[in-house]
């Protein structure tokens, strides 16, 4: 959410206001700067990238068709593609401006298009998602939030459309915020993908650069699972030919731990 959202900011100051500031800075890398607050930086964005592609991927036993909404920097798609057992991806992103924002300014990430696994659609993720029922085998939301009163009404009808999508067997993972910043929120999202998905788990990652320093995942799936375990344990060796840098199987588990003042709302 908030990588697309740098983006569609990034977009707007730079045809309007020109106060966009893409600094290399010693410590985060390149950054992206907008009225003075940190939007997203080279330094941490691949704990994000990681860890909402392998938490599904790795929680799989086969995850051979995959399907990412939004994820229009090229982030997700650059980690989805290194997962040895993944054949095929497809994107679906609604702003082509986005992704050529993220080829100009984030190349790191807009690698990840260069995939020759996958087949990007520039095309309404809701609309895709009804067109292709019964299809994969995970989907990973990376995607702004809709604000306003329908938001509920639209999470709800929203996992419903994930899970016609879904092979059987299938995962799902989603952006889902911060508990220090709207745990009522997450509640109710909880509550929202319980309806149409059997196992519902929340996983967190630490990005020191967004506002609580941490995002939250929710990973749920159609059968009943112990999604803490990962399937595949990658080693050592493979950790470092697929340049994970936070993801491993240890993280994996531990992600889904939540502190008591979290664990006592969600469950
Ligand atoms: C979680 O993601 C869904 C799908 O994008 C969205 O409808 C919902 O509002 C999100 N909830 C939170 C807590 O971010």
């Amino acid at each position: 959410m908030m990588m697309l959202w740098c983006f569609y900011r990034c977009l707007f100051f730079v045809s309007l206001l020109n106060n966009v500031d893409l600094t290399s800075r010693k410590h985060h890398g390149k950054a992206l700067i907008l009225d003075g607050i940190i939007q997203c930086t080279e330094h941490d964005e691949f704990s994000y990238q990681e860890m909402i592609s392998f938490l599904p991927l790795c929680a799989h036993p086969s995850p051979a068709k995959v399907l990412i909404v939004g994820g229009g920097d090229g982030g997700v798609a650059r980690e989805v593609h290194k997962h040895p057992l993944v054949k095929e991806i497809v994107q679906v992103e609604i702003d082509a401006e986005v992704i050529e924002a993220s080829k100009r300014y984030l190349p790191f990430m807009a690698v990840g298009f260069d995939s020759d696994k996958l087949t990007l659609n520039i095309c309404d993720g809701f609309q895709y998602m009804k067109e292709h029922k019964d299809e994969f085998d995970v989907i990973i939301t990376d995607s702004s939030d809709p604000i306003g009163p329908a938001v509920n009404l639209f999470t709800e009808s929203y996992f419903g459309l994930l899970k016609g999508a879904l092979r059987s067997g299938g995962i799902i993972c989603s952006q889902n915020g911060t508990v220090w910043a709207g745990l009522d929120h997450v509640k109710e999202t909880m509550e929202h993908c319980r309806k149409h998905f059997t196992t519902v788990k929340y996983a967190v990652a630490s990005v020191p650069t967004y506002p609580s320093g941490q995002i939250g995942f929710v990973v749920a799936s159609l059968d009943e699972r112990d999604l803490t375990v990962p399937k595949h344990r990658f080693g050592e060796k493979e950790l470092g030919e697929m340049e994970l840098r936070y993801y491993n199987s240890e993280i994996h588990s531990a992600s889904f731990v939540l502190p008591n003042f979290v664990r006592k709302v969600l469950q």
